[in-house]
């Protein structure tokens, strides 16, 4: 056997044997390298005669050819079955439960919007925002609040130093001013709910400085009181789950609403147990209305062609309402026994066709 079938076979033996990438690089380094079997021959070259050196280097640098395929093609089928290997021990089971040790729950609160969302959003509702730090236009002035007017008092507004550009800046008493915001952004028409945090100077056994609102706001051609009573109906009977509840409209003054009315739900509290949509009783869960011509009007929307009803509600109220939690102020408590007796499992995403609450 010449030299060159050695080096050729024993090269083959070696890279067939290498398991793994670190034993290849081996091989090649003995093969290849700069003391390797390959460079010895290319050493014979000296002790050759002139006319015989040009053919011995071809085939030297032939075998290195050879050989280097040799060794990259193993490389690559090594590389493959590491990568193999790989995707079948770290694959992941998606079917096996949530981890049990997950303690996480979420806060009543959250879990009461996105109910709130998930009802709405079923009747065509899309969900808007707007900034808890507001100016008097979008909280007050166009929601037709005039400058000195005694409902401005009412809110017990947070003001803050005014802005660079003389704007007077306050925490939103109401989620009403992202109702402004929505309609100077788009044209009607316009069917949203807004819920967020809202602010006012205010502490009592029922009232918190923070709390929160979901606002709802239709602007079309043609709605009615009768859509707003027919939604709102809809709304109570889902989100409390039950078959009927009785919803009545008592007449109220909001500037921003002509005519308004707060809403009251049928319930019982016979015994002491407040039972929603049975009985002689009545709570009150919102405020509501068609929404006033002048409120169109710094909106940019025309009241001669466009109409609708808007109704505010509070989420605290319908959350303590639905999950009997009876304090307020223990919402804003951050105290986990609390969280982990009235808190929600996160995994379970209201829906209704799934159920808003297990
Ligand atoms: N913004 C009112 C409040 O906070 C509620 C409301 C909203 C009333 C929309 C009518 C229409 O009391």
């Amino acid at each position: 056997m010449s030299d060159f079938d050695t080096v050729r076979a024993e090269t083959r033996a070696a890279v067939e044997q290498a398991a793994d990438p670190a034993a290849l690089e081996a091989v090649r380094v003995a093969v290849l390298g700069r003391k390797g079997a390959v460079t010895d021959l290319m050493k014979n070259l000296a002790t050759l005669a002139p006319d015989a050196r040009r053919a011995y280097g071809a085939a030297v640098n032939a075998l290195k050819d050879e050989l280097t395929q040799l060794i990259e093609t193993r490389r690559a089928e090594l590389g493959d079955a590491a990568l193999a290997q790989r995707l079948t021990s770290e694959t992941v089971d998606l079917s096996l439960p949530a981890r049990p040790e997950a303690q996480g729950r979420l806060h009543p609160i959250s879990q009461t919007i996105d109910e709130v969302i998930a009802i709405f959003g079923e009747m065509g509702f899309s969900v808007a925002e707007g900034p808890d730090i507001e100016d008097d236009f979008h909280n007050f002035t166009a929601l037709n609040f005039p400058e000195g007017h005694p409902a401005r008092d009412m809110h017990d507004t947070f003001y803050l130093p005014d802005a660079a550009d003389g704007r007077k800046l306050l925490l939103r008493t109401h989620t009403s001013p992202v109702q402004v915001r929505t309609m100077m952004n788009q044209t009607p028409p316009i069917r949203v709910i807004i819920p967020g945090r809202t602010y006012r100077s205010d502490s009592d056994q029922t009232h918190t400085p923070m709390f929160h609102q979901v606002e709802g706001l239709v602007i079309d051609e043609t709605t009615h009181m009768g859509h707003l009573k027919g939604c709102l109906a809809e709304f109570a009977q889902a989100y409390f789950e039950v078959e009927h509840v009785p919803l009545r409209f008592r007449p109220s003054f909001f500037p921003f609403t002509e005519p308004s009315a707060e809403v009251d739900i049928g319930c019982s509290r016979k015994g002491g147990e407040l039972k929603i949509g049975a009985g002689d009783d009545w709570l009150e869960i919102l405020g509501c209305g068609m929404v006033h011509p002048n409120v169109l009007r710094h909106c940019g929307v025309d009241p001669g062609r466009y109409q609708g009803f808007a109704f505010g509600m509070g989420i605290e109220r319908i959350a303590m309402l639905k999950y009997g939690i009876p304090d307020l102020r223990t919402f804003f408590d951050a105290d986990l026994r609390w969280l982990r007796h009235y808190g929600f499992v996160p995994l379970d995403i209201p829906s209704l066709i799934t159920g808003l609450a297990r």
